[in-house]
């Protein structure tokens, strides 16, 4: 439970920019509104075709950006692992990058989304057809994309989990995945079918078709959920080690290796992050980057390599990784959240909130600044159009909905 002052610090922030609060979030299902039966599963396996696109745009710094995350480690616990250390020698660490949230649903969906829409849970959250997301903006560029979601069990699986069949030891999550909650997504055929399994990475991989942006999720064994770092980097080691010698993969390639939440909820929420790949330039390869970044600063990196606008939400003047920046001009913001009292370990009121709950979806802004000056995707403002932004999406910090800060006095 929050605390009753934290409450009212929230409720004070918002008064100003969200309608109020309602008491109730009984309209949302808390668990699985789909599940495919096990045959319906096995013959989806046996028949649904996988959707690989292929592109070749040009960016700024690279060609291919690539996520893979683990789950729920602290910043000192991951940089003490020797196998992380050894992947950190290979690339930059950024010594400063946060999440957004607990627990791990709402920083998965903030990377897609640019918000997280006040989620404090890992429900079967949907988030409705009229909210944009990385895709919308790839699309205006025609640069493919793709996500990797180990032991889905086929492309476009819509169900809460797939467990190993004979054991029922978890393997794919859904509350994983980052594009998956998203109408915008789900409802299209072509899309969702984008949204695919290890197997067709490494098909995609054989074929020379890999996509231009990726998300990787390894099954709760791999990726640390159900084991520990020391499984988790190993595992993050033997899986990428080969794909640094591959001269395919590595051609103009980023690779953000990251954690989707810190484990520990009282202490501020950062996480240990790496960026390597064959763009990283060789004078880089085991320095430190301690600029504040955050999961909204994947969103902003990739619309500013391919120059693409904003979604207008914690997207719009997140910070960019400085391998684009520094080619760019684009100014960072400042601030070490390290000597500050700002948590980003909680909820803020939004329909996707328990504790919360507002029965109104977040407005993005309409801000002609978004983007370093390329403004918003104009079918989000068109959306929008006429009504005012729930919060103030054009400060490079998010609400932390603790201390009320979403612009932290430098
Ligand atoms: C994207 O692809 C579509 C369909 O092939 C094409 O009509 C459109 O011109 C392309 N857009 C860009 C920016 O390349
Ligand atoms: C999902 O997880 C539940 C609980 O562990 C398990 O009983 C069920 O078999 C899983 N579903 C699938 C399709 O694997
Ligand atoms: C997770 O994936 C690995 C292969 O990467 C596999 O060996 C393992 O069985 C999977 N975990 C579970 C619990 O099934
Ligand atoms: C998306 O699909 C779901 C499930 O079929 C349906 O309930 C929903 O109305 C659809 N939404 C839109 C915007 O088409
Ligand atoms: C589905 O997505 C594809 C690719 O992003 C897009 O070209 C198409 O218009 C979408 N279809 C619908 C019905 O929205
Ligand atoms: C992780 O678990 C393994 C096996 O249980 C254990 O040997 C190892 O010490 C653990 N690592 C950490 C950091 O706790
Ligand atoms: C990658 O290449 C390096 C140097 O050529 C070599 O030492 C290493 O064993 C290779 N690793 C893999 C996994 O192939
Ligand atoms: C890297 O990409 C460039 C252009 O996109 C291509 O000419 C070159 O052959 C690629 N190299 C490898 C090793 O794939
Ligand atoms: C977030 O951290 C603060 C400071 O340690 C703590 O007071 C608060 O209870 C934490 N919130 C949650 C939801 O754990
Ligand atoms: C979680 O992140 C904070 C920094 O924000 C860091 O000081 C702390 O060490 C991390 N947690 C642990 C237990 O390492
Ligand atoms: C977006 O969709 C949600 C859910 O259907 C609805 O409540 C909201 O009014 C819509 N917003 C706009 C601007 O159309
Ligand atoms: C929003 O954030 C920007 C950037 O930090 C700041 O300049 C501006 O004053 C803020 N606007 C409001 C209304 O707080």
């Amino acid at each position: 439970m929050l605390s009753s002052a934290v409450l009212l610090l929230a409720a004070g922030h918002l008064a100003a920019a969200v309608p109020a609060a309602s008491s109730s979030y009984a309209s949302r299902p808390a668990v699985s509104t789909v599940e495919p039966s096990l045959t319906a599963i096995q013959s989806a396996e046996a028949t649904v075709k996988p959707v690989t696109p292929v592109s070749n745009v040009e960016g700024a710094s690279f060609k291919r950006f690539y996520q893979v995350w683990l789950e729920n480690i602290d910043y000192q616990s991951a940089m003490g692992d020797p196998n992380m250390a050894w992947l950190a020698s290979q690339g930059i660490t950024l010594s400063n990058y946060f999440a957004t949230t607990h627990p791990s649903e709402p920083n998965y969906c903030a990377a897609a989304g640019g918000d997280n829409f006040g989620m404090d849970n890992d429900d079967f959250n949907v988030v409705p057809a009229n909210v944009s997301t990385i895709v919308d903006l790839l699309d205006t560029k025609n640069i493919s994309w793709a996500e990797y979601q180990e032991d889905l069990p086929y492309a476009g699986f819509l169900g809460f989990n797939y467990s190993n069949q004979k054991t029922y030891a978890n393997d794919y999550v859904r509350k994983h995945n980052p594009l998956i909650f998203y109408e915008s997504i789900t409802n299209n055929s072509t899309r969702v079918r984008q949204i695919k399994g290890f197997t067709d990475f490494e098909t995609d991989l054989k074929n020379q078709e890999l996509p231009q942006w990726a998300f990787f999720t390894p099954n709760m064994t791999n990726d640390a959920h159900d084991t520990n770092i020391t499984f988790g980097s190993k595992w993050e080691r033997s899986f990428m080690a080969p794909l640094l010698n591959n001269s395919y993969f590595m051609n103009d390639t980023v690779v953000l290796l990251t954690f989707d939440e810190n484990e520990t909820y009282g202490i501020a929420n950062k996480v240990f992050a790496i960026l390597l790949g064959g763009a990283i330039p060789e004078k880089l390869k085991g320095t430190v980057d301690n600029t504040y970044y955050n999961h909204y600063s994947t969103i902003a990196t990739v619309s500013e390599n391919w120059g693409l606008p904003s979604l207008g939400r914690w997207d719009c003047n997140a910070n960019v990784f400085d391998i684009v920046s520094s080619k760019t001009g684009k100014v960072n913001a400042a601030l070490n959240f390290n000597d500050k009292s700002v948590y980003f370990n909680q909820s803020y009121p939004g329909p996707l909130s328990d504790e919360l709950y507002s029965d109104v979806w977040p407005i993005p802004t309409n801000s002609s600044t978004c983007a370093n000056g390329r403004g918003v995707l104009p079918s989000i403002v068109k959306t929008y159009a006429g009504q005012k932004a729930s919060f103030n999406y054009t400060s490079p910090y998010p609400y932390d909905a603790l201390t009320g800060l979403d612009v932290p006095s430098q």
